[in-house]
């Protein structure tokens, strides 16, 4: 699919992540409109965007940027929630259950609430962020991975669902982004610095993104350690997010 004179909806845009650079680079494509979006829309600075608010979380929200997004064609679920060091057995459970809210059900959300849009505007696709925690867990992130997990499985029930309305669904998996939360996250953990190798700059990250959504790929591995982690897949071996959390 081209995304020169496509209509897309990014969620999760916020200073310098993920979201911002899909915005920017969408823009650079030839995009005919991007709506970026954003539970504070007042923090966005998207220059040639149309910013909404939305919050996954809220389903009257995520209806009222369908109301107004009608002629979306293509779907970037970006957004996502990471609570450092939540565990299954001593976090706190409505912490636990908001992760779950926001990135299965809240994604899940979307795609119900944009599918007969995307129908009526020719089928289009859908871009699912995921994370090779989906595939490789480690202490510190086990909350978060296990919903990456849930909504890589369900990526893939909605790419066959999808597919009879004609609408495309990837998926992006990636390991580490030197985004400003990431980069936080590393530094509290390892150290400043430390883990820098391991990242690669989101600007690479969405360029793959995008290069793969065009290219009809399903599955998008954008990074090392995404290829690391679903070969690993098979094996027993370390978790490749060992480094990260020290184990
Ligand atoms: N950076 C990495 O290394 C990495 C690796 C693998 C996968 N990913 C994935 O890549 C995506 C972007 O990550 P990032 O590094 O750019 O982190 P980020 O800056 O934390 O991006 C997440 C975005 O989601 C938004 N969000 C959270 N809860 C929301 C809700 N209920 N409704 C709407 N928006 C909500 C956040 O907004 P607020 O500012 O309001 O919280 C933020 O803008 C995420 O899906 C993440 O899991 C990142």
């Amino acid at each position: 699919m081209k995304l020169s004179g496509s209509t897309v909806l990014v969620t999760g845009v916020g200073a310098g992540n993920l979201g911002h650079h899909f915005v920017e680079q969408l823009i650079e494509r030839g995009a005919s409109r991007v709506y970026a979006t954003a539970r504070r829309p007042e923090t966005v600075d998207a220059p040639g965007s149309e910013v909404l608010q939305l919050d996954l979380t809220d389903r009257d929200s995520i209806a009222a940027a369908a109301a107004r997004a009608r002629d979306v064609n293509v779907l970037i679920n970006n957004a996502s929630v990471f609570a450092a060091g939540l565990t299954f057995t001593g976090g706190d459970r409505d912490v636990i259950r908001r992760s779950f809210d926001t990135n299965v059900y809240g994604t899940l959300d979307m795609v119900r609430a944009f599918a007969p849009i995307l129908a009526a505007n020719g089928g289009g696709a859908v871009l699912n962020v995921l994370s090779s925690a989906a595939w490789a867990t480690s202490d510190g992130i086990n909350v978060y991975a296990a919903s990456k997990a849930a909504l890589w499985s369900m990526t893939k029930g909605l790419r066959s669902e999808l597919s009879t309305q004609g609408t495309h669904v990837s998926s992006l998996v990636f390991g580490m982004a030197s985004t400003p939360a990431l980069k936080a996250f590393a530094e509290a953990v390892a150290g400043p610095g430390t883990l820098d190798a391991m990242m690669t700059d989101p600007a690479v990250i969405v360029r793959r993104a995008l290069d793969g959504l065009e290219s009809g790929h399903a599955e998008i591995l954008a990074d090392r350690l995404a290829v690391d982690a679903k070969a690993a897949l098979s094996g027993d071996g370390p978790s490749v997010y060992a480094a990260l959390t020290g184990e």
